[in-house]
């Protein structure tokens, strides 16, 4: 798979988004038809700042002449602008994926859902394909699986037309001609820019894992505020409880939950439960949530959240008091050493690749050391004399477990009991021995 990162694509983009916000003069004459648009709906001015590449021009007037109504909080120095341009949401602009899972993000593939620029807005609206809400139950909650007709698991696939792949300012805030100040001009007032998704205290938001084989529903996440906009695409895109069948052949070194699947690690639900265990959560599942740790609020700034989305150490420190790093406790040294012993006894029978094409090797040398556990992949061609690969639901399940953690887990920052407990399970299942590093279930 291929990711064009289009850096530049990226500048113009940003500049075009505010190009309004630079000269009140400059931008009189294209004001008229804006208005119009308008009208139509906020799908209307959305389109036209993603096309307005020719205002790269006026970007150079955002160092020169911009209205001081526009500095604070996004503009200014350490503003929200500034913050979302150190993330990776804004490096995010995947053109070109390729590889076996799609020829094209957009049309039928699920992709769009969560990469396009408008992917929060259609969702909330229920516009997703195929028909209405994609044949998922609770897709304005953020679901997108479903059985299909002929009883297979499916999943929504993305009904717009955008061509830009980004998290920006109006993918998750839902922007209008009313509450947008580049088009009112108004200086921005706090809690102006609601989000698209559904975030008040009544509000909860859905995982793809259902209770049961007996049903696709998806399960409720939680009411989790603000951070209801995270779930929506931070999530495994796999129904564990569907997706682990008897017999699990591995044919395709996609094989498991999508890159990004904190909210299954989180919640402490997303995981594959081995029969007769219990699985508890931590305090921080049950007191902070991802705005708290990832956006605290930036004093300096108006007070609002810090737009680069990065685990932020600061909102540690109310707990763990006089923490220097992420390893509290050495907490994440820990998780990442049962992971290794892990990926061995998995790599061990067969199980793992970092190949993209065929032939798909082992993990060898630094490859079981370096850590960099969200690079490996399943291994088709793993079985007996390079066969088709099969595990059983056991079997099936810890390697389930090992990608979730793997790529969601922040080595355990994120519910650091469920972390271990799965650890511990998925261990016992492959090698039937307890982990080494991990004497007893947490
Ligand atoms: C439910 C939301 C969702 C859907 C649907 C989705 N993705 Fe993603 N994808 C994500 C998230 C979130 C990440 C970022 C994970 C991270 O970095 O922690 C991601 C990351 C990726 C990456 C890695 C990007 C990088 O720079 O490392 C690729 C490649 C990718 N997705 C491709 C696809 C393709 C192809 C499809 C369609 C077949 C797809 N995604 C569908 C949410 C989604
Ligand atoms: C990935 C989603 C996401 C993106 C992208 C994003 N924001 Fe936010 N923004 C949030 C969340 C979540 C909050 C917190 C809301 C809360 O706590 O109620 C927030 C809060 C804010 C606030 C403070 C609340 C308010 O209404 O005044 C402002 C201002 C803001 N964002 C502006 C921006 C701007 C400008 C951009 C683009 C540079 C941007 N945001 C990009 C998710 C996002
Ligand atoms: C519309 C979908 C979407 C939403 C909503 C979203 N993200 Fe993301 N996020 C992504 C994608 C896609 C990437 C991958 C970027 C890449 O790998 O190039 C990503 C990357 C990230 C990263 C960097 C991961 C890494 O490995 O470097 C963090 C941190 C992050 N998101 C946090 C958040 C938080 C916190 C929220 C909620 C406020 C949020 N995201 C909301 C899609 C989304
Ligand atoms: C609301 C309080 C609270 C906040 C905020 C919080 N933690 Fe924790 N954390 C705890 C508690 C309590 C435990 C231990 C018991 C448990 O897991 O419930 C813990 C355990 C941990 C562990 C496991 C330590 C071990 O013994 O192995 C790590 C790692 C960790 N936290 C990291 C972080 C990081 C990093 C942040 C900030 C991004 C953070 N925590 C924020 C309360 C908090
Ligand atoms: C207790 C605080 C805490 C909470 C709650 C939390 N995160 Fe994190 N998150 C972290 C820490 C710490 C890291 C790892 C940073 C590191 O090790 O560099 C991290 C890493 C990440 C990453 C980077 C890739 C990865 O998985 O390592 C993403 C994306 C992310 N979190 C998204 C989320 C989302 C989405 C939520 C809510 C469902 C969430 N986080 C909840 C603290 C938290």
């Amino acid at each position: 798979m291929r990711i064009v990162r289009y850096m530049v694509g990226a500048s113009v983009l940003v500049v075009s988004a505010f190009a309004a916000c630079v000269g009140d003069d400059g931008a009189t004459g294209p004001a008229g038809p804006a208005g119009t648009a308008g009208a139509q709906g906020t799908a209307g001015p959305e389109g036209p700042r993603g096309l307005t590449g020719d205002a790269g021009a006026a970007g150079v007037g955002v160092d020169g002449g911009i209205a001081t109504s526009c500095l604070s909080p996004c503009h200014g120095f350490g503003g929200i602008v500034e913050q979302w341009k150190t993330s990776t949401h804004y490096a995010t602009f995947i053109a070109n994926l390729g590889g076996e899972e799609v020829a094209t993000w957009t049309g039928k593939t699920p992709c769009g859902n969560c990469h396009a620029i408008d992917a929060l807005e259609r969702r909330v609206a229920g516009n997703v394909s195929p028909g209405p809400d994609g044949g998922a139950i609770n897709v304005k909650n953020g679901e997108l699986g479903y059985r299909s007709a002929t009883g297979t698991l499916a999943e929504s696939t993305y009904s717009g037309t955008a061509k830009v792949a980004a998290v920006t300012c109006v993918t998750c805030h839902a922007v209008t001609d009313a509450t947008d100040p580049h088009r009112t001009g108004a200086t921005w007032t706090p809690k102006s820019f609601p989000l698209r998704v559904a975030s008040g205290a009544a509000d909860d938001v859905f995982l793809e894992k259902s209770p049961s084989t007996a049903a696709v529903t998806g399960m409720s996440a939680g009411k989790l505020g603000a951070s209801n906009t995270c779930v929506f695409c931070h999530r495994s895109r796999k129904d564990v409880t569907n997706y682990i069948t008897a017999a699990n052949p591995i044919t395709s070194r996609y094989w498991g939950p999508h890159d990004g699947p904190q909210t299954d690690v989180y919640t402490g639900l997303g995981g594959y439960h081995f029969t007769g265990k219990t699985y508890g959560n931590s305090t921080h599942q049950t007191k902070v949530n991802c705005v708290d740790c990832h956006m605290p609020t930036v004093k300096a700034n108006s007070d609002t959240p810090n737009h680069s989305f990065y685990a932020q150490l600061s909102s540690c420190l109310t707990c763990h008091a006089g923490a220097t790093n992420f390893d509290i406790a050495g907490g994440q040294s820990q998780v990442r050493a049962s992971l290794r012993e892990l990926e061995a006894a998995m790599n061990a029978l067969g199980w793992l690749t970092r190949s993209e094409t065929a032939p798909y090797l082992p993990l060898a040398g630094s490859q079981l050391t370096d850590n960099a556990f969200e690079l490996d992949r399943a291994r088709p061609g793993g079985g007996p004399d390079g066969g088709t690969l099969s595990l059983t639901a056991d079997q099936a399940g810890a390697l389930y477990n090992y990608f979730l953690l793997a790529r969601g887990g922040a080595a355990g920052a994120h519910n650091p009991k469920y972390t271990r407990q799965l650890l511990f399970d998925s261990y016992v299942a492959v090698t039937g021995t307890a982990p080494a590093t991990l004497v007893r279930p947490p």
